[in-house]
């Protein structure tokens, strides 16, 4: 299976553009599943619900999140009903929605997962923990064609050790919330795809897609009334990568994609 996963969207004018990327990237690179990332999609805070049928009716299969899925309050009852948005699966016991899902999509079946790693991130239950459920749930056979998961965390350690334990267990192991691009995409190993962070979709001239001169005066004046980030305004650039798989879903590459504003152009057909 060929799977395009794009990397948390920032924004407005970065969702549009991945929107419209997906409907052409489908089509050119003969995807058979896109996985996004949207914990940053509405306004740089959260998702809604509207934001995540248009990613649906564009071509995702399935979408992630992290630490912002819940800023958006309309969510909670969004992703109560469905199978598509996951929040991290170590979020305490009781918590809305699903972090793992199985779906069919036209050429077989794929799998996701989504966790969110345990340093400098907000409190969830220990993310090791969950590893043999995930792998359990998720272990490519006859009844899963394709299984990812997004390790949405800070520390490239914790992402690199879980990624290790998934490895030939699972498709790949995709990493986000650090909005910034790594350049050690590998296949692993025992055959699992592998990036630290997949890098944002948003605009690179920024402090990780908001504006400078907010993200400046945060940490420059921490006690100052006006600390409200809005979501930088210049060109987006998509940031994905590509994963391509053999018939035994192991992985047989791994390509970043990124397409549009600041950074530099990166495409393989
Ligand atoms: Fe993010
Ligand atoms: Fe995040």
């Amino acid at each position: 299976m060929k799977v395009l996963f794009i990397g948390d969207v920032v924004g407005r004018k970065a969702r549009i553009f991945a929107q419209e990327k997906i409907v052409e990237l489908r089509d050119q690179l003969n995807l058979d599943a896109v996985i996004v990332n949207v914990e940053n999609a509405a306004g740089g805070f959260g998702v809604t619900p509207s934001i995540c049928d248009d990613f649906f009716s564009c071509g995702a299969d399935v979408l992630t999140t992290g630490n912002h899925i819940w800023d958006k309050k309309e969510i909670i009852s969004y992703i109560s009903k469905s199978d598509r948005l996951l929040r991290p699966l170590n979020m305490i016991k009781g918590t809305p929605g699903l972090g793992m899902t199985i779906i069919r999509v036209n050429s077989g079946i794929i799998g996701v997962a989504n966790v969110m790693t345990n340093l400098f991130m907000t409190k969830t239950d220990p993310v090791f923990d969950k590893i043999p459920e995930i792998i359990n749930y998720l272990k490519l056979n006859d009844n899963i064609n394709f299984s990812l998961v997004d390790v949405h965390g800070e520390a490239s350690s914790e992402k690199m050790a879980i990624a290790n334990l998934l490895d030939g267990n699972v498709s790949a192991v995709v990493g986000t919330h650090t909005h910034v691009p790594t350049a050690d995409h590998q296949i692993l190993e025992k055959g699992t795809a592998y990036i630290t962070d997949v890098g944002m979709s948003g605009d690179y001239n920024s402090i990780i897609g908001m504006n400078k001169n907010d993200a400046l005066e945060r940490f420059i004046h921490p006690n100052s009334k006006k600390t409200r980030l809005e979501v930088s305004s210049g060109e987006p650039t998509l940031s994905g990568v590509v994963i391509e798989t053999n018939i035994d879903g192991l992985s047989k590459s791994i390509n970043p994609l990124r397409l549009g504003g600041k950074l530099e152009q990166v495409f393989s057909k």
